[in-house]
């Protein structure tokens, strides 16, 4: 296997607050994206999918506090300075934010947006001009000479999203963050989005974390898949083998909630409970509170473990979680000040 090309590691993300207790976003994340792989991070609303690829991209505000390790081709990007930063961003790693109509200036032409992405990194204005028209050709715009000047309000929320995309790989990244990159759009345009993505990846070889609620498109996209619920991955592993056998109560009870072809909304099942106040999670596995498997052993973390085809699941139901923290439980089991494990919360309702 080549070198990763993103390495995420231990990575774990509080936003600080003077009124309250932190908000733990995201703890002991670790994944890695290879070249020309497109891993996606899915899971509901708040569980910390857009602080993790904001933290790649050094984006955080400065109420948030990071720790663990983020590497971008062997390079190591906590704690770099601003403007080394600012280098990377655009340069080796594009992003597409969740909300397309704040990433374009309104009042600006499409073309030159895309041109300043460009010049920001050293191109010259008529090659800026040159590679701007270029890319609105790949991303699919018609007549990009003619398109170049407009605004965005000209332009459908499909083909906004693709100037998006084009600005977003205009330096060739060898990275891309794709967060949500479809959300707001129609089935039809969804899919020509999609198809676009993957045209990059097969054409530039583009590394892609794609952030997605749908499991439709992780389903059509992904090579790989990482499950995050309340800021903690809870499986990761090959999509296709999450999707045929997925082993987290958790991921379950998502792809139950996902409409399929033909099925009417009133069939699909809804996760009951929400996802916990992550200034104050429940202690130990963070789904214990909705899971319809919680037992005693939930109260403590359950360790992400791999069953060696690289499907990893942290849930204490499981034989592979059991073998790998059988250390955990037995050390917790031999220690006279821990007080014996306590179910960490009434059975929630069903999947
Ligand atoms: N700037 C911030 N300050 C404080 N808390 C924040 C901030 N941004 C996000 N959070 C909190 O961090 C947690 C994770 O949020 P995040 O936006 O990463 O979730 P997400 O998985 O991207 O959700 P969505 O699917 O809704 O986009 C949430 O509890 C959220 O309220
Ligand atoms: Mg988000």
């Amino acid at each position: 296997m080549s070198a990763p090309l993103l390495v995420v590691d231990d990575l774990s993300i509080r936003y600080g607050s003077a009124r309250r207790a932190p908000v733990r976003a995201v703890e002991h994340v670790s994944f890695q994206v290879g070249p020309g792989e497109i891993v996606a991070l899915v899971g509901e609303s708040g569980c910390g999918k857009s602080t993790t690829a904001l933290a790649i991209m050094g984006l955080l505000p400065e109420t948030a506090s990071v720790a663990g390790r983020i590497e971008l081709g062997g390079r190591s990007l906590v704690g770099l300075p601003e403007d080394e930063l600012r280098d990377l961003r655009g340069r080796s790693v594009g992003m597409v934010f969740q909300d397309p109509l704040t990433s374009l200036d309104p009042s600006f032409p499409i073309g030159d947006q895309i041109a300043a992405a460009i010049r920001a990194h050293g191109g010259s204005g008529p090659q800026a001009r040159r590679r701007a028209l270029e890319l609105l050709a790949e991303v699919g715009i018609p007549a990009p000479e003619q398109r170049y000047g407009d605004p965005p309000h000209r332009f459908s929320g499909g083909m906004r999203q693709r100037v998006v995309i084009a600005a977003a790989i205009a330096n060739n990244p060898a990275l891309l963050l794709a967060d949500e990159p479809t959300t707001a759009l129609d089935v039809t345009i969804q899919a020509q989005i999609l198809a676009l993505l993957r045209t990059l990846r097969d054409t530039h070889g583009t590394g892609i974390l794609l952030i997605a609620h749908d499991l439709g498109v992780v389903a059509q996209l992904a090579d790989r898949v990482g499950v995050m619920y309340a800021g903690q991955l809870v499986e990761t592993g090959p999509v296709a083998a999450i999707f045929a056998a997925p082993r987290h109560p958790y991921t379950r009870a998502l792809l139950a909630a996902q409409p399929t072809g033909g099925q009417r909304a009133g069939t699909l099942q809804v996760i009951e409970g929400q996802v916990p106040d992550l200034a104050a999670p429940p202690p130990g596995c963070r789904f214990a509170p909705r899971c319809p498997l919680v037992h005693e052993a939930c109260s403590l973390v359950p360790p992400l473990a791999d069953d060696g085809t690289g499907h990893g699941v942290a849930c204490w139901a499981t034989d592979q979680t059991r073998a790998a923290g059988a250390g955990i439980l037995a050390g917790v089991a031999a220690a006279p000040t821990v007080p014996s494990a306590a179910p960490a919360a009434s059975a929630g309702g069903p999947l």
